[in-house]
C-alpha cells in the first residue's frame, strides 16, 4: 500500500495553543484524510516543542519546573485536537525517551560524519525566535542599533559561550542542487526562490550547543551542553517513526512538512543540511503558508490578542472552522481572520449554496417520490453537463490536494455546487410534478441526489461530521462514513433506484 507521511511544527509550550497552530494543524488532518480515503497508509504526525532557553524562562516566571509547564501546556493541545476532530496517529513530545534517544542518534551521526566540531560562539541570539544572528546579519537587516531580532523585532541578547557547531556550509552546493533538481522541494513558488538565494549567499557554519542553560538534551560526552533546541526538534519527524531502532523508518521520507513561514530556514535549510550529514533521505516537500493576522491586527502576546481556539470553539462547530480557515485565504498567503468574513462565507457558501441544495432536493424527493429515488430515463445535456462537472471535480480536488491548494480544491467543490442549484432552476421539478407524464421529475432528482452525496464524498476531509450528517440524510441514516474509500464511494451511479433518502434537516442553519 502506498504510504503517506504528513507533519505540522511541533508546537513551543511556553504558550498555549491559538489560531496560528489550528491552522497547520487542521490543513495536516485535512491531507490525512483526504489520503486515507485515497487508500494510502497515512501516518499523521503532530507534537510538542519543550524545550530550549523560551521555555525555560517561561517556567521560571511563573516558578515551576519547565516540565511542570510541559506538562499543562501539552494537556491542552491534547484535548483540544479532537474538539478540531484532528485525526492524527501519533504525538511527540521532546522530552521523552523516545525521542530523546533519536536526538543523541541523530548527534552521533552529525559526529561521526565529521560535520561536528567545537569552538567558541560570540555573537548574538533571540529566545523567542530561538534563532542566532551574527553581528553582520544584525547590520545588514538594519537591527544593529537597538539590537532587535530581524524576524520577530524583539531583543537580542550576547552570547558568549563554548558552543559546539555544525558544518553547515559544507552542504551548500549539495543542497543548492537539490532544491534545483526538485522543483517540488519547497513550496510555494516565492518561498523557494527565498530559500534558494539565501543558500546561494553562502551558509555559516551553526552552533547547535548552549552551555548556559540546562533545559534541553545533554551533549553525549560532554554534559555541560544542551543539544540546540532546533536540532533537537527537527528530529522529532524521525524519532516519532522509531529512528535509530529502525535506521529509515518506515514512512520516512515525509511527503509533506507543514509549517508557518516563520520556520522555513530551518526546515529548508537545516534540516535537509543535517540528513545530507547523516546519510538520510530528504523530505520530500516543505510547504511554509502565510500568517494569519485577526481583524486586522497582528496577534502578540502583550496586546493579549491572540485568537484562541476555545473562543472559537463557544461560538462554531470545528466544521465551520476548518472550513472557513482553508477557503479564506490561499495556502500560502497572508490572510486576516475577521467574525465577519466568516459569517458571510458560512452565509453564502455553505448555508445558502450547500445546505439549500440539499434541502430543496431531498424536500422534493420527499414530497413527490416520499423520498426514494426512480430509474433515470433518457439523459439529457444538461444532466451530461452535470455528471461531467462532478467528475472533473474529483479530478481536480485530487490534483489541488496533492499541491496543498486548499482553496482551489474547495472552490472546485463550491462551482458543482452552484452548478447543481442551476440544475433545479433549469429543470424546475416543481413543474415537472405537475406534467401528465413525469418520468423527467426522476431522473432529475436521481442526479442532484447523486451530486450531493459525490459533493459530501469530496468534502468529508474537511467537515468530517456535517458531512457525515449529510450522507446519513442521503443514505437515509444508514451508512457511516468510518471505512469509506473513494474508490468504493467516489464514482456516479451508486445510487440505485428504489434507494431510499430521509428527509432534510438542516446541516447549515443560517447565522443571523
Ligand atoms: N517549536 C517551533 C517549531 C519546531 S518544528 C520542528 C515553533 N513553535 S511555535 O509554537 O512557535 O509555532 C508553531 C507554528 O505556528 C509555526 O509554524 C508558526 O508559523 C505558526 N504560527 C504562529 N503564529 C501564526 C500566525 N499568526 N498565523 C499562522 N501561523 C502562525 O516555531
Amino acid at each position: 500500500m502506498q504510504q503517506y507521511y504528513v507533519t505540522t511544527p511541533i508546537y513551543y509550550v511556553n504558550d498555549e495553543p491559538h489560531l496560528g497552530h489550528i491552522y497547520t494543524t487542521i490543513a495536516a488532518d485535512v491531507l490525512a484524510r483526504h489520503q486515507r480515503l485515497n487508500g494510502k497508509d497515512v501516518f499523521f504526525l503532530t507534537g510538542v516543542d519543550e524545550h530550549g532557553q523560551k521555555v525555560q524562562q517561561a517556567a521560571e516566571a511563573r516558578g515551576i519546573a519547565p516540565i511542570e509547564l510541559a506538562d499543562q501546556v501539552v494537556e491542552r493541545y491534547q484535548s483540544l485536537w479532537p474538539e478540531l476532530e484532528i485525526t492524527h496517529d501519533d504525538f511527540i513530545r521532546t522530552s521523552s525517551e523516545r525521542h530523546k534517544k533519536g536526538v543523541l542518534a541523530m548527534w552521533r551521526r552529525l559526529e561521526n560524519a565529521g560535520a561536528i566540531y567545537k569552538d567558541f560562539y560570540e555573537d548574538w541570539y533571540c529566545v523567542p525566535c530561538e534563532t542566532y544572528w551574527t553581528e553582520t546579519q544584525l547590520k545588514d537587516a538594519e537591527c544593529w542599533e537597538d539590537r532587535h531580532c530581524p524576524d520577530c523585532g524583539r531583543d537580542v541578547e550576547k552570547v558568549q559561550e563554548e558552543s559546539y557547531f555544525f558544518r553547515l556550509s559544507a552542504f551548500q552546493d549539495q543542497l543548492v542542487a537539490h532544491i534545483k533538481a526538485n522543483p517540488d522541494f519547497i513550496a510555494p513558488a516565492s518561498r523557494r526562490n527565498e530559500v534558494l538565494s539565501f543558500v546561494e549567499g553562502g551558509l555559516n557554519d551553526l552552533s547547535v550547543s548552549r552551555t548556559t542553560f540546562s533545559w534541553g538534551v545533554p551533549v553525549p560526552d560532554d554534559e555541560g551542553h544542551v543539544v540546540y533546541v532546533w536540532i533537537d526538534a527537527l528530529t522529532n519527524y524521525l524519532s516519532a517513526l522509531g529512528f535509530p531502532d529502525q535506521e529509515v523508518p518506515k514512512y520516512w521520507p515525509a511527503d509533506v512538512h507543514l509549517i508557518g513561514k516563520d520556520i522555513l530556514r530551518f526546515h529548508a535549510v537545516y534540516w535537509p543540511c543535517m540528513l545530507m550529514a547523516a546519510g538520510l533521505p530528504l523530505p520530500r516537500r516543505v510547504f511554509a503558508h502565510g500568517w494569519w493576522t485577526v481583524e486586522g491586527e497582528k496577534m502578540s502576546k502583550s496586546k493579549g490578542n491572540a485568537l484562541r481556539p476555545a473562543e472559537l470553539l463557544k461560538q462554531y462547530d470545528a466544521d465551520v472552522i476548518r472550513y472557513f480557515l482553508l477557503r479564506e485565504v490561499p495556502f500560502g498567503q497572508d490572510g486576516d481572520f475577521s467574525f465577519d468574513a466568516l459569517k458571510q462565507r458560512y452565509n453564502t457558501e455553505l448555508a445558502n449554496d450547500v445546505g439549500n441544495l440539499l434541502n430543496r432536493s431531498l424536500a422534493m424527493l420527499n414530497k413527490y417520490r416520499s423520498g426514494v429515488l426512480g430509474a433515470v430515463d433518457v439523459e439529457q445535456e444538461m444532466d451530461r453537463a452535470l455528471i461531467a462537472d462532478v467528475e472533473g471535480m474529483q479530478r481536480d480536488v485530487d490534483a489541488a490536494m496533492h499541491k496543498q491548494a486548499f482553496h482551489v480544491a474547495l472552490e472546485r467543490i463550491n462551482e458543482v455546487v452552484r452548478h447543481g442549484n442551476r440544475y433545479v432552476e433549469d429543470n424546475a421539478p416543481w413543474a415537472l410534478a405537475k406534467a401528465e407524464d413525469d418520468s423527467r421529475l426522476d431522473t432529475v432528482l436521481y442526479h442532484l441526489v447523486e451530486t450531493l452525496r459525490l459533493v459530501a464524498v469530496q468534502l468529508l476531509p474537511f467537515m468530517p461530521v456535517k458531512m457525515k450528517h449529510m450522507l446519513e440524510q442521503i443514505h437515509n441514516g444508514e451508512t457511516g462514513t468510518e471505512s469509506m474509500l473513494f474508490a468504493d464511494i467516489g464514482g456516479w451511479g451508486l445510487l440505485k433506484p428504489g434507494h431510499r433518502c430521509s428527509k432534510p434537516s438542516p446541516v447549515f442553519p443560517r447565522m443571523e
